[in-house]
């Protein structure tokens, strides 16, 4: 039996060369290339660049599971039917039909027999959908170019997570409500029109839309144009990206929108393009700062005209904090927008004309870029105290201020080009004004993280690597390498090439406690304290011995550590005191009196406290019994001993805000050794207790509809990346000849 079948299969391997199609699948596919390309009906039709076949494995036929066809050819109006029945191929995952091409009714009210359909695509749908559509469960993107036809409710009562509708034609209409509430789709496409409007309760029906885009066709001039109203009942509570388009603004309808539809407590993104977004006028602007938590919005208006602006009461917007602002080809006066919650002001070809915006109250941290606008007059000096702006390309023909001055054209490109009356494209640097105070910080760590903090005028912005503004041109950080000494003398250049010298020293050292630590299986006798050596050994002295010390380590906000092997160290008598000083390049510390102890040890590994305080027991080694060597800090914050013996203590501990990294330390004599602690929410019911949300998705929006709506025919069907056809004939020959294996 198993011959006779590899028999058959060689056979019609030898003959054809290719798989069998699955005849009832063949029938119609072959029919369709016949009629719309003229391919021989007796040919392969998976051998077609329109179509991707798979072999299914229990019956060994080809089967179709994609289809893009095109009509390109078709003179205008002249629209392609496809009458054959499609419902046959039961087997497709994808359909793309472009241009002059589309199903007859009998399709869509069939529609639900592809099982496996995931992607619909169609350019047209124009004629009438006579019954009830039920969409396949298993589609999860469908995309409509143009439609002249209703859509009922079976269309929004699927499992599409995707539905994209462009351009509507008269007679196109979706129902004016919803009453099926549908959690698969995230993203919604929609034109609404005098002829169809947006269902009224759709944020109640789709809960979990992210992602809407609303083209709304409001050109008061259509032949029976009726004015457009966009209702809500509710809010969308997941919408992070909306984005509204006015098209065919030639004489637009203005439209306020519900302020329901702004009111997305997750809402990231808005940008409005076109003529006819309105605002209410008797509340004068929108209010964004409904938005919860650390979100913030990006707001973006494109093609705006100044009549919109009329209508703010002052500022047209209230935004929350850390908000961006984003315009194009929009003429407005800066007094419109509200520059204190921004963190960028971004404004492309504003010709309103008119001075720069007033920055006085602004955070220096606002990114400001004003280009090819008519902006006019003088460069404020406040401008000297932001970090970044950008000004090129507008009117400006009043003055820089000294800072730009004393940048000089090549640092300054930012404000060029500009008819400035004192600056332009060849202004050599000029700074009379640079003045550095005399009373910068002059005493800084030796780990090559201290900092002298210096101010003056017209220091510049500081972008270099060791020099960090913390106001431009007014106060800077200068970071100093690790060293050690007394007033070293320190020559800075500033972005205005102007030079100023320093005199620093680093801080004197000081001793705070000491350890002993095993690293790599050895001792070490260590000490902390801050002003030691880092670039070379240290000099400490022991009950009069002078003693070498390792170079210093450390980590930034933490003290510096120098070590000596332990196996090395002078012989002392337990719980002896004896005295401790470092010389760290002539700078003395000062000389303290620790007792000795050789080890002291916590059997706890660490420590979980509540938030509420109590007492707790330390057990261990701590040798001594006197209690008055002793104490227990937690973060600065010192408990209450309780009592005390050598091998267990018991304190009373604050109260402290829940966290896990806190440190416990026990010093004994000068010892000092730390323990970990983790509060945790205490005893005493809270109400207030809530679980920690878990993240939301960050949704980066993929949706950029053009002003244009007509999609732009690829060449080669082949070009479509989501139906490039995969399987060639020698995958084929393969999955073929590994089922003969399998018989065999
Ligand atoms: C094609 O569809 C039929 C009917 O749903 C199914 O039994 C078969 O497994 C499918 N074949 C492939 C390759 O998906
Ligand atoms: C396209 O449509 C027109 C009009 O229906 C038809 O004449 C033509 O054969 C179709 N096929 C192609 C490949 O253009
Ligand atoms: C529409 O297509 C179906 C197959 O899906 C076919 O049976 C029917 O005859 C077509 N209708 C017309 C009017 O050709
Ligand atoms: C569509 O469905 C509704 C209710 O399910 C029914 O009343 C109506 O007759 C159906 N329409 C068609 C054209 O089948
Ligand atoms: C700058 O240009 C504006 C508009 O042309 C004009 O009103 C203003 O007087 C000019 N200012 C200076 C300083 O030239
Ligand atoms: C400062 O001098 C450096 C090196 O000579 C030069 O590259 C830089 O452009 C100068 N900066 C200014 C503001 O002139
Ligand atoms: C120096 O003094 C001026 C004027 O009192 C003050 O504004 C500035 O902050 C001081 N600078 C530093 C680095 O402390
Ligand atoms: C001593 O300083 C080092 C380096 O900063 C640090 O890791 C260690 O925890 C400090 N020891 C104590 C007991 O504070
Ligand atoms: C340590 O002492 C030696 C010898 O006196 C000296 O040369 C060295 O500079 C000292 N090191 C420091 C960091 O003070
Ligand atoms: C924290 O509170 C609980 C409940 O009162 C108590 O059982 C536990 O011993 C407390 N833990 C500490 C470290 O005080
Ligand atoms: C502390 O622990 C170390 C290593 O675990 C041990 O060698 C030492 O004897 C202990 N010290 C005391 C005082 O128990
Ligand atoms: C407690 O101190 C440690 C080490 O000094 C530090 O890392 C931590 O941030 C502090 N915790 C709190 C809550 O301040």
């Amino acid at each position: 039996m198993k011959i006779i079948i590899l028999t058959i299969f060689l056979i019609y391997l030898s003959h054809f060369g290719q798989c069998i199609v699955d005849p009832a699948q063949k029938l119609v596919i072959s029919d369709v290339l016949n009629k719309l390309y003229n391919i021989d009906p007796n040919s392969d039709p998976c051998n077609s660049p329109y179509t991707s076949c798979q072999i299914d494995i229990i019956t060994g036929f080809q089967v179709v599971t994609e289809v893009n066809l095109f009509n390109y050819s078709s003179s205008e109006g002249n629209i392609y039917t496809i009458n054959q029945d499609f419902t046959q191929l039961v087997n497709l995952t994808a359909i793309s039909l472009r241009d002059a091409i589309e199903f007859n009714s009998s399709f869509y009210n069939n529609m639900n027999k592809l099982a496996q359909l995931e992607y619909l695509s169609v350019a047209q749908i124009s004629i009438p959908i006579s019954g009830n559509v039920t969409l396949p469960t298993s589609l999860k993107q469908v995309i409509i170019e143009n439609i002249s036809v209703q859509l009922d409710k079976g269309w929004f009562e699927s499992r599409v997570e995707e539905f994209i509708i462009f351009s509507p034609l008269v007679g196109f209409n979706i129902p004016n409500k919803l009453s099926y509430v549908n959690s698969f789709l995230k993203t919604l496409v929609i034109p609404i029109t005098y002829y169809s409007k947006l269902p009224i309760n759709i944020p109640q029906y789709l809960p979990n839309v992210e992602e809407m885009v609303l083209n709304i066709y409001n050109d008061l001039n259509q032949s029976d144009y009726k004015n457009i109203s966009i209702s809500s009942n509710g809010v969308f509570k997941k919408l992070t990206y909306l984005h509204i388009e006015f098209i065919n603004d030639i004489t637009p309808q203005t439209i306020l929108l519900d302020q329901l539809l702004l009111n997305s407590p997750v809402l990231e993104i808005f940008k409005i393009q076109g003529d006819g977004y309105g605002i209410n006028p008797s509340i004068g602007f929108n209010d964004f700062t409904h938005i919860k938590g650390e979100n913030n919005l990006y707001l973006e208006l494109n093609y705006f005209s100044s009549s919109f602006f009329k209508q703010c009461n002052g500022y047209c917007f209230k935004f929350p904090k850390n908000s961006k602002f984003y315009s194009y080809q929009s003429s407005f006066p800066f007094g419109n927008i509200d520059l204190r919650n921004l963190s960028s002001f971004e404004v492309y070809q504003n010709y309103y004309e008119q001075s720069l915006p007033n920055i006085d109250n602004v955070s220096n941290n606002l990114k400001i870029r004003i280009e090819r606008s008519i902006v006019v007059g003088d460069i404020p000096e406040s401008y000297c105290n932001i970090f970044i702006f950008d000004l090129s390309s507008n009117q400006l023909n009043g003055t820089v201020p000294s800072c730009i001055l004393c940048i000089g054209f090549k640092e300054a490109r930012f404000v060029l080009p500009n008819p400035f009356s004192n600056f332009n494209a060849s202004s050599e640097p000029y700074c009379p004004g640079f003045v550095v105070d005399q009373n910068y910080t002059n005493l800084v760590t030796t780990d090559g993280e201290g900092q002298m903090i210096v101010t003056g005028k017209n220091l510049g912005w500081g972008n270099y690597y060791n020099i960090i503004s913390i106001i431009p041109n007014e106060k800077l950080s200068i970071i100093i390498e690790r060293g050690i000494g007394k007033n070293i003398q320190k020559t800075i250049t500033f972005q205005n090439n102007q030079t100023y010298t320093f005199n620093y020293s680093y801080i004197p050292p000081t001793i705070k406690q000491y350890s002993i630590i095993e690293i790599f299986d050895s001792k070490f006798f260590t000490l902390n304290g801050t002003g030691f050596n880092y670039q070379g050994e240290n000099n400490v002295t022991i009950n009069g011995t002078p003693i070498t010390f390792t170079n210093a380590i450390g980590r930034s906000f933490y003290d510096d550590m120098i070590g000596f092997p332990f196996s090395q160290f002078p012989n002392l008598v337990l719980e002896s005191k004896f005295t401790v000083s470092i010389d760290v390049a002539g700078q003395v510390s000062n000389q303290v009196t620790f007792y000795y102890f050789p080890s002291i040890n916590i059997t706890e590994e660490n420590l979980v406290l509540n938030n509420t305080g109590g007492s707790i027991d330390i057990t261990g080694s701590f040798i001594t019994n006197n209690s008055s060597l002793i104490s227990v800090s937690i973060n600065g914050t010192n408990c209450l001993l309780k009592s005390y013996t050598n091998s267990k203590f018991t304190i009373s501990y604050p109260q402290l805000e829940v966290g896990d990294d806190y440190v416990l330390t026990l010093f004994v004599g000068g010892y000092a050794l730390k323990l970990p602690v983790t509060y945790i929410q205490g005893p005493t019911p809270s109400p207030t207790q809530t679980s920690t949300p878990t993240s939301t998705p960050t949704l980066t929006p993929t949706l950029t509809p053009t002003q244009s709506q007509t999609p732009t025919p690829t060449s080669e069907p082949n070009d479509d990346a989501s139906l490039s056809s995969n399987l060639s004939i020698p995958s084929c020959l393969l999955i073929t000849l590994l089922i003969i294996q399998q018989l065999v």
